[in-house]
């Protein structure tokens, strides 16, 4: 098993695309309703680069089987020490414990970033057990939930909203 932090090459943004693609297709964890193309996926990655916020990728046998990434909560100057975080594991590989081992990678990766003093979980449905149990195991702590605020497959979803205060 490996992450990497960079040196990120076209294969593995592929790969990492597929993932979150997947997630888009037959999730309501992430309200994007069509699959994002290379392209779109390859700019938000090149902006996560130039602001300097942590992207791992988590690799089992030279393939990509996860993604975190950290960016902007909101563009207001206000927000600056703030930051929304997103993970994702291949279908394949859920609950072997993946998840939690990549947030907490992705936490301290952030905490040797001064700017990074709050992440905060968006997550997309009070039902996706998974992701609130990977955060409170990871020390966030459940703010509230804004209900029936998206809607995809003709149904109304729930964000959760877990903060970590690092
Ligand atoms: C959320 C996600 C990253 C979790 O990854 P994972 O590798 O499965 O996570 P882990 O295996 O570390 O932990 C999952 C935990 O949820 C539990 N779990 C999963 N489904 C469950 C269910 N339906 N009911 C009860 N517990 C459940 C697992 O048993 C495990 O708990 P444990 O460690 O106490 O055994 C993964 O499911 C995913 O990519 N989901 C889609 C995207 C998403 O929602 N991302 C988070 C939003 S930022």
């Amino acid at each position: 098993m490996e992450i990497k932090t960079n040196n990120i090459d076209r294969r593995e943004i592929i790969e990492g695309l597929k993932i979150y693609n997947y997630f888009i297709l037959n999730s309501l964890s992430n309200f994007e309703e069509k699959v994002l193309s290379i392209q779109k996926f390859n700019e938000m990655l090149i902006a996560i680069r130039q602001n300097k916020l942590p992207l791992l990728l988590l690799k089992i046998q030279n393939k990509v089987v996860g993604i975190a990434f950290v960016n902007k909560f909101r563009e207001k100057s206000g927000y600056r020490f703030t930051f929304e975080h997103s993970i994702y594991i291949s279908p394949n590989n859920t609950n072997q414990g993946l998840g939690s081992l990549l947030l907490r990678k992705l936490i301290n990766e952030c905490k040797k970033n001064k700017k990074i003093k709050n992440l905060i979980a968006v997550i997309g449905g009070s039902d996706n057990i998974a992701s609130i149990k990977i955060h409170e195991k990871n020390g966030f702590k459940h703010i509230g939930t804004l209900k029936k605020i998206g809607f995809k497959k003709n149904k109304w979803i729930d964000s959760v909203y877990m903060q970590k205060k690092l």
